[in-house]
């Protein structure tokens, strides 16, 4: 099918560059369309692994990467990407939306400050400059990619920007090189895309960060600055809703998120270590070890609804290996009442108690993963199969995908 777009439906971190690689194998183009450089998504080769902030991580598969105008874009990461792409053997042919906007200096000094502002109650950001920028898109003062191509614009505007926030901004002959540098990329992506749909193409839609980060859908205010469900697709890229024909969610196997904010199913001590060590719960963007917990039901139903999610893909099952019971939060119980689903406001999800149910974990050695995902789903630890049966039953959506194991080929198709 020529659109499939591929979201994240927990907090970021499911995976989803791995998934984006596979399925742009097949792809003509690969495209970001919302978030920026807050994004870690990661590709492991057999003999590299590589992390992508700014292009799509499905270009390391070959297909044409694109950025879209939904997207803030930060410049310094792009060239940097292009020669990682380079490395592995790969002359990407980028093209980038000139309606993108430019993440500053300013912008990233700004999430700093705020964040300190914020004091007991910070987001917990990236520090990558993401809400500032789209606050100043969304205010009609940011920079766009096509600005930097034009010297005396881009100084009014910067000028504009210097009165707005009381800050001198003093980058006008930086940007002005970075301009210079990626001036050959800056294209219309919007047009090109819904040209090479209609041609037949295939585009995969990158998604970044998950459904619960979502500005409007997720666990405001600690969340990311962009709508991250799938319909961003379609604004973000300039593509009607009528195009897409599958949208991807992908989670794990089990629940993390970096930063603060409410995690009804988390889990402290010895097993939150032990899930943290084995899946590598580490940010790939800055470092920061990443809360754990247990799949949490009610909020994956809501985020399979909105973006009428098509398939799953679920990774990083091998991690639970070796544990003995797992938990999955099958519903929640507010003032007594049982939920099935719920919107994740902040004031909601204070209130809930999940209720679990408990089913039997399995035991392998880690190093069989990559045997049994070559011999298929039925060599599978029958606990494991029906762990991953029973997400599907209790959501209600089919996972089509199953993955054991960082690399490609560590993953089997139901
Ligand atoms: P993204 O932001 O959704 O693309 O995910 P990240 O790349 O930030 O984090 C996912 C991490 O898990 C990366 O280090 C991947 O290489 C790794 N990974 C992906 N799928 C699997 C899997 O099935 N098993 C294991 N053990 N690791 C995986
Ligand atoms: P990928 O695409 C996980 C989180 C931050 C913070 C909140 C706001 O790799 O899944 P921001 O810098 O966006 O203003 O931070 O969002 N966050 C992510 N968490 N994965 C991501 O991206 C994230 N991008 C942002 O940790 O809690
Ligand atoms: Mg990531």
């Amino acid at each position: 099918m020529p659109a499939k777009v591929i979201i994240g439906l927990q907090w970021g971190d499911e995976g989803k560059g791995k998934i984006s690689y596979l399925l742009s194998r097949n792809a003509d183009c690969v495209v970001r369309f919302q978030g920026g450089a807050n994004a870690g998504h990661t590709v492991v080769l057999p003999d590299r692994k590589l992390k992508f902030n700014m292009l799509p991580a499905g270009s390391a598969a070959g297909a044409k990467p694109c950025i879209a105008s939904g997207v803030v874009l930060d410049p310094a990461e792009v060239i940097e990407e292009v020669d990682l792409l380079r490395s592995i053997g790969i002359e990407p042919e980028l093209m980038i939306s000139g309606a993108a906007n430019v993440v500053l200096k300013l912008h990233k000094r700004l999430d700093g400050m705020i964040e300190e502002l914020r004091g007991g109650k910070a987001v917990g950001t990236t520090r990558r400059g993401i809400g500032p920028t789209y606050s100043d898109k969304a205010l009609r003062t940011g920079i766009r990619v096509e600005d930097l191509l034009d010297k005396k614009a881009l100084r009014e505007k910067l000028e504009i920007l210097e009165r707005v926030h009381g800050i001198k901004v003093e980058e006008l002959d930086e940007l002005v090189k970075v301009g210079r540098l990626i001036a050959k990329y800056v294209g219309d992506v919007e047009i090109y895309l819904n040209d090479l749909l209609d041609s037949g193409a295939e585009v995969i839609f990158e998604g970044a960060q998950g459904t619960l980060l979502d500005i409007d859908h997720g666990t405001y205010p600690y969340v990311t600055s962009s709508n991250t469900i799938a319909g961003a697709a379609c604004t973000g890229c300039g593509v009607g809703p009528t195009r897409i024909d599958e949208v991807i969610g992908v989670m794990k196997a089990y629940s993390t998120r970096v930063g603060a904010g409410v995690f009804p199913t988390e889990l402290h001590g010895e097993l939150a270590d032990r899930i943290r060590e084995i899946g590598g719960e580490y940010g790939t963007t800055t470092g920061r070890p990443r809360r754990v917990g247990w799949l949490d039901i009610p909020l994956l139903r809501y985020a399979v609804k909105i973006s009428n999610v098509s398939w799953i893909a679920m990774t990083k099952l091998d991690v639970l290996t070796g544990l003995k019971k797992l938990k999955i939060c099958k519903e929640y119980v507010v003032d007594d009442e049982v939920v099935k689903i719920v919107h994740p406001s902040v004031k909601k999800l204070e209130k809930v108690k999940p209720n679990y149910v408990e089913v039997d974990g399995w035991d392998i050695d880690q190093g069989d993963w990559r045997k049994l995902a070559e011999r298929g789903w039925e060599s599978f630890p029958p606990e494991a199969k029906n762990y991953v049966e029973l997400v599907e039953r209790l959501l209600g959506v089919p996972v089509k995908l199953v993955s054991v194991g960082p690399e490609a080929g560590m993953e089997v198709w139901r």
